[in-house]
């Protein structure tokens, strides 16, 4: 197969273009891009001389350039999307031109190629937020934040052209993923990286807000089952295998770097938080497909990834990054 991967240079996009080159021996994959502050050449670093990769530097809301890089693809995984919903609180125009515009657009040049298959890379945060109990695919699309809002719409959109027009579409909803080459403005590396330089931790609100967290690879085998085993139309749920709330997270974090909980500050609540998510993930395991790392393991070894890679996040810890930690946290960065 030859795959579009689009966001490919993004912390879940690169870990995919990774684990599908070192899976699949035949396949090929081209990366399409726009390299926005989440996105680095440098997450493809090691399959850039692949000769079965390539890389294009080009957005998805720009027809031109998703329809040089759909040439000869069979299929499309669509991660390319802002990510971030403080981001998305503060500003949230970005998102609606990625998440919403550009799927349109690359769902419109997908129909035009006739593509053979087309995967959309959502989220759990569509569903809102649930108490007890846990989504299911057939639960109701109920998003809290812009972010989830601009990413439900992309669905809506994707759902919408498999029913009108026969596009062969599949959409993958996951929870919340950790791992390598995971961007410092999320709570898992910001915590590692403020842990390793002894400053503050900073806990929204009460810290009690449960997240399902999902090794980074996991997903990406989850994705790459619905992708070559899923049935088209259908919404597959890619849960992780272990509930924690989000100060049991930090306190953690704070063992595996030796550091103790005097650097724990709880600080302003996001607005519209969501209390818990957790998914239901049946269907995408009746495919076959089941989480391999549990929390303990991962996080574990996302540490160690961090505390190897000094190089990686170094660079990032400056700019545009110490910008938006003035804004968000309204202090800089020790
Ligand atoms: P990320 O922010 O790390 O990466 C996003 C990538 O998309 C970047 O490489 C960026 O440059 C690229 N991009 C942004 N706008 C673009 C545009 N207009 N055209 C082309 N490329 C563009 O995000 P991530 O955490 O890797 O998430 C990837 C996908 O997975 C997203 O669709 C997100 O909604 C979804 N998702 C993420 C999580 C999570 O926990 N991170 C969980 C479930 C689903
Ligand atoms: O659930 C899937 C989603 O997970 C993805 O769709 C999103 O793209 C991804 O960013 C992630 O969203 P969250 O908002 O859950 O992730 P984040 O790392 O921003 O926050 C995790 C939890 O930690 C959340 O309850 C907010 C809290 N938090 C976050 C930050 C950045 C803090 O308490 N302090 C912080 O500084």
């Amino acid at each position: 197969m030859k795959l579009l991967v689009t966001g490919g240079a993004g912390f879940i996009g690169s870990n995919f273009v990774r684990y599908v080159l070192n899976t699949h021996a035949e396949d090929e994959v081209v990366v399409l891009d726009k390299l926005t502050y989440a996105g680095r050449r440098e997450n493809l670093a090691e399959v850039a001389e692949d000769p079965r990769f390539a890389f294009i530097h080009g957005a998805i809301e720009d027809r031109e350039a998703v329809d040089a890089a759909i040439e000869g693809c069979d299929a499309i995984v669509n991660f390319a999307a802002e990510s971030h919903v403080d981001r998305s609180i503060e500003d949230p125009e970005a998102f609606i031109t990625t998440d919403v515009i550009g799927t349109h657009v690359l769902l419109e040049a997908a129909r035009a190629a006739k593509i053979g298959r087309y995967v959309q890379i959502s989220t759990d945060e569509v569903y809102g937020s649930i108490d007890e109990g846990s989504f299911t695919e057939s639960s109701p699309i109920d998003p809290s934040s812009p972010y989830s809002a601009s990413k439900a719409g992309g669905d809506m959109l994707v759902q919408a052209y498999f029913r009108t027009y026969g596009l062969p579409a599949l959409i993958t909803r996951a929870s919340n993923n950790y791992g390598p080459f995971h961007y410092p403005e999320k709570l898992i590396p910001l915590c590692v990286l403020n842990a390793f330089a002894g400053d503050k931790l900073p806990v929204y609100g009460d810290g009690m807000q449960v997240r399902n967290w999902l090794y980074v690879e996991d997903h990406c085998s989850g994705i790459d089952t619905v992708l070559r085993k899923g049935a088209e139309g259908e919404v597959y749920n890619i849960g992780g295998p272990d509930e924690c709330p989000n100060i049991e997270v930090v306190k953690r974090v704070l063992e595996l770097t030796g550091r103790d909980e005097s650097l724990i500050e709880y600080v302003t609540d996001r607005p519209g938080h969501d209390r818990r998510y957790s998914l239901a993930s049946d269907k995408t395991m009746a495919l076959g497909w089941q989480a391999q790392t549990g929390f303990a393991e991962g996080l574990e070894r996302t540490v160690q990834w961090y505390r190897d890679n000094e190089d990686w996040w170094q660079p990032i810890r400056s700019g545009e990054y110490l910008e938006y930690y003035r804004q968000q946290y309204g202090r800089e960065l020790a």
